[in-house]
């Protein structure tokens, strides 16, 4: 993740009545889940946040337990979505990466790129792309009226060739009944509703 595109949920909080804030992914320091805490604090909007990490679990333990409406549990989102019940308004799916140099010689990776996917057993682009695909039909069936996803590190022309965690996730959703309300280069924010806006 490169630009702070977690932001953006701020043009559309207003219309999302209803539901609980959800992301998939946390606090590896680049500062999403400490943002969307601060948004519920001291509101009556739920969040919920998710990523199987002790990395991320010890970072996000330091403040979640000051925020009522905020729990974080340390799990993968589709285990975590295969038994949550409540409406979703809005989810950040910035988890599982993407390697874009993954067929390249391994050599010639950076060395950031190593220790990205070092937490990761056998790490694929092909489960990257299958779990955010598994995680947005589950999200989907959990929709509120009004809802928003969002996906980070997601790039290409949907016409031709889509690159990075929402690559099949992003087709599936606008094959059953989603639109695109926003595309960022910068960062590869990829941002779909189910409602006009
Ligand atoms: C790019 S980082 C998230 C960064 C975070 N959004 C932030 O702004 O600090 C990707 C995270 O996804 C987590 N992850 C990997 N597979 C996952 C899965 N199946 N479900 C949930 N999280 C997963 C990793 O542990 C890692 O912390």
């Amino acid at each position: 993740m490169g630009a702070k595109l977690h932001t953006k949920i701020l043009e559309y909080l207003p219309q999302l009545s209803e539901g609980v804030l959800l992301e998939i992914g946390s606090d590896r320091g680049e500062g999403s889940t400490q943002f969307f805490a601060g948004l519920v604090y001291g509101t009556d909007r739920e969040l919920y946040a998710v990523d199987p990490s002790d990395f991320v679990a010890a970072n996000v333990m330091q403040y979640e337990h000051y925020i009522d409406n905020f729990t974080f549990t340390q799990t993968t989102g589709e285990i975590f979505l295969s038994k949550f019940k409540k409406k979703i308004c809005y989810a950040y799916l910035d988890n599982y990466d993407y390697n874009n140099w993954e067929n390249e010689p391994k050599n010639t990776w950076e060395p950031w790129v190593i220790e990205m996917i070092s937490e990761y057993d056998n790490h694929s682009n092909a489960k990257c792309v299958q779990v955010h695909l598994q995680q947005a039909q589950m999200i989907a069936k959990l929709a509120a009226d009004k809802c928003i996803i969002q996906f980070d590190d997601t790039y290409g022309n949907i016409d031709e060739h889509l690159m990075g965690k929402g690559a099949t996730a992003v087709p599936w959703l606008l094959e059953n009944g989603w639109h695109t309300v926003h595309i960022s280069d910068e960062g590869g924010g990829w941002i779909l509703a189910n409602y006009d806006l």
